[in-house]
């Protein structure tokens, strides 16, 4: 059967563009296999964090996962540090990784060029994901465009540790990329990605008023300066937007509207906040539903993790076994 594994940092409460750039797909390929879905939160310890602040952004992530509709009778949500095995086999996996490929890696340079000490975790960061999914052995693992480099080292990984260790069996499986098929969200400014970092976000559970407060001043076509001048649909993060949200037959009258300056910007955007609520409306009653109840919350954290140290323990035998720890 196959495995799907993905993993998203703890970042505190979902915001659209998590959710329709990963979380909405996980959603829905919850049921074509086994599926795990992890929060990465000894990933997010390289950058420096609040200890106290963590305990909180790890359980709003789960309740948003939750919330968007992973379903923890059939699937497992689960916390990274809740699994041991994932850092015992991210160090074995350190001692067939060489150095050059860790340095090749473009997060790594982007994100190491603005510090001036570097950490061991931030170069090492794509080791610990390489075991994330491993350690499940799944074959497929759902994500956006920026981490199929990482998932390229993963394979690079498993064949290494397949060749040394395994080289009558391919004990790892080299998991594949399924790309998101939402393009890249981006924030409200319609400049630079979706980001809790740089405050151009819209949360999953915001309320309508709040959504709207955020949705009205949001940049659209650069070019359309007044009302009656005829926009371009496709430079405008508000339709991309609605390409996400709207139905068809909307997102198309909407580019039409805009085109023969049919509608200005507000029109379009009030469609857009309509659509939004229908999609957002069963999140945020069910993220209300998880508030009422937290030992729901807590019992489906647990699940996921027994389930998953389950599976952990049963591959680390097998590496174990093989790497002469027995
Ligand atoms: N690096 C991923 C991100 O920043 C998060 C992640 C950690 C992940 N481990 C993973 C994603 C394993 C997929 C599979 O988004």
């Amino acid at each position: 059967m196959a495995r799907i594994f993905s993993g998203i940092q703890p970042s505190g409460e979902l915001h659209i563009g998590n959710y329709l750039g990963a979380v909405k797909n996980w959603v829905a390929l919850q049921a074509t296999a086994e599926s795990f879905f992890c929060i990465v939160d000894y990933h997010a310890i390289i950058a420096a964090y609040d200890p106290a602040d963590l305990r909180i952004r790890r359980r709003e992530m789960a309740l948003g996962l939750l919330a968007s509709g992973l379903d923890p009778q059939h699937t497992s949500v689960f916390v990274q540090s809740d699994v041991p095995e994932h850092t015992e086999l991210a160090w074995i996996f350190n001692t067939v990784t060489p150095v050059g490929e860790l340095e090749r890696q473009t997060q790594f340079k982007d994100k190491s060029a603005r510090q001036e000490s570097v950490m061991a975790g931030l170069l090492n960061y794509p080791i610990l994901q390489a075991a994330d999914i491993l350690l499940y052995r799944a074959d497929t693992v759902p994500v956006g465009e920026d981490q199929v480099q990482h998932l390229e080292l993963s394979r690079v990984i498993a064949r290494r540790w397949n060749a040394q260790y395994a080289p009558d069996a391919d004990y790892f499986p080299e998991p594949q990329p399924k790309l998101t098929p939402t393009r890249r969200i981006m924030g409200l400014d319609g400049q630079a990605k979706m980001s809790k970092s740089l405050n151009n976000t819209i949360g999953l559970m915001e309320s309508p008023e709040e959504i709207w407060a955020k949705l009205r001043p949001a940049m659209t076509d650069p070019k359309r300066i007044k009302k009656t001048d005829p926009g371009t649909p496709e430079v405008c993060n508000i339709y991309h937007l609605h390409k996400a949200f709207s139905p068809p037959a909307t997102v198309e009258h909407v580019a039409m509207q805009c085109s023969t300056a049919g509608w200005g910007c507000i029109d379009c955007k009030k469609v857009l906040a309509g659509s939004m609520e229908t999609e957002l409306v069963p999140i945020r009653s069910r993220a209300a539903e998880l508030r009422a109840r937290p030992a729901a919350l807590d019992e489906a954290l647990a699940a996921g993790a027994e389930k998953c140290r389950r599976v952990a323990k049963e591959t680390m035998r097998g590496v174990r076994d093989r790497m002469g720890f027995d």
